[in-house]
C-alpha cells in the first residue's frame, strides 16, 4: 500500500540571534493509510515541531516530507498552504475555535474556505457522529471543553482530510472528556478509516492508537516504521 506520509532525514533548526536549536535532528518516519499513531516524549523533544513540519505549517531545514505522494519540501508557501488545506486537519490543545461564531459556523466556515463548498450530508454525518447535533447554535464560550474539542475535531475532518494531526488534544480536558474525545478519535479511525497522528503525554491515551512513536532530543527513538 502507498504510504500516506513519509519523512526522510528531517531536520528543523530554529535560529534566534546567535542561538541555534535543532528541534528535529534527522527524523525518518513512515505512516500507512488508516493508522492511528501516538507520539510520546519529554517536553521540548520536538513533537510539536514534527507535527508542524509534516502538516506544512513550517518548512524543514533539511530532509523531505512526502504527504500523500506530494513532496512538501519543494513547494513554496502558497502551494504548501493549498495542499495543507486539502489534505490535513489540525486539532490543538486549546481548541482554537473562533469565539464569535457558533459551533455550526465554526465547522461550516472550514468547509467553505478549505473544501469544495458546503456539503450538508457530510456535515450531518460528522456532527451526529460527534454528538454535536443539539449544540450547533452555541458559541464556544457556551460549550464545555469536551464539546469545544469535538467541534474542533468536526472542523478538522469536515473536508475529508487525508490525515488528522492532533497536538495534545486532551491536554486541557478532564478525565471524562478526555476519554470521550479519545473514543471519538478511535471511532473516526475505525469507522471512517481516518489516518491520525496524535501527540500525547498520557500513556493511557497512547493505547488508543495502533502504534506509539517515541521521541527524544529531536529524534524518533522507537516506532518509526509501519509494521503492517
Ligand atoms: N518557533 C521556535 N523558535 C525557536 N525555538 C523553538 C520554536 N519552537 C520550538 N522551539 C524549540 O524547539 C525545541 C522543540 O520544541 P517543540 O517541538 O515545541 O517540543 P515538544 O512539542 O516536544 O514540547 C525546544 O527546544 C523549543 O524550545
Ligand atoms: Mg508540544
Amino acid at each position: 500500500m502507498e504510504l500516506i506520509l513519509k519523512t526522510e532525514n528531517l531536520w528543523k533548526v530554529y535560529r534566534s540571534g546567535r542561538v541555534e536549536v535543532a528541534a528535529l535532528r534527522g527524523v525518518s518516519v513512515d505512516v500507512m493509510p488508516g493508522e492511528f499513531i501516538s507520539i510520546m516524549g519529554p517536553s521540548g523533544c520536538g513533537k510539536s515541531t514534527f507535527l508542524h513540519v509534516i502538516g506544512g505549517l513550517a518548512s524543514p531545514s533539511k530532509g523531505r516530507v512526502l504527504l500523500d505522494g506530494n513532496d512538501l519540501s519543494v513547494l513554496d508557501d502558497a502551494a504548501r498552504t493549498r495542499l495543507r488545506r486539502h489534505k490535513v486537519g489540525f486539532v490543538f490543545q486549546r481548541f482554537n475555535l473562533l469565539p464569535t461564531l457558533n459551533a455550526h459556523d465554526n465547522i461550516a466556515l472550514a468547509q467553505h474556505i478549505h473544501g469544495d463548498g458546503f456539503d450538508p450530508h457530510r456535515f450531518e454525518l460528522i456532527t451526529s457522529m460527534l454528538g454535536l447535533t443539539g449544540r450547533m447554535k452555541h458559541r464556544p464560550s457556551e460549550l464545555s471543553g469536551g464539546e469545544q474539542q469535538r467541534v474542533a475535531i468536526a472542523r478538522a475532518i469536515i473536508n475529508e482530510p487525508k490525515i488528522i494531526l492532533a497536538d495534545e488534544p486532551t491536554g486541557n480536558l478532564d478525565t471524562q472528556s478526555s476519554d470521550n474525545v479519545l473514543g471519538i478519535l478511535r471511532q473516526l479511525n475505525k469507522d471512517l478509516g481516518q489516518t491520525i497522528v496524535m501527540i500525547t503525554h498520557n500513556p493511557e491515551a497512547a493505547t488508543y492508537g495502533n502504534r506509539v512513536l517515541h521521541m527524544r532530543d529531536g529524534l524518533v527513538v522507537d516506532g518509526a516504521n509501519a509494521t503492517h
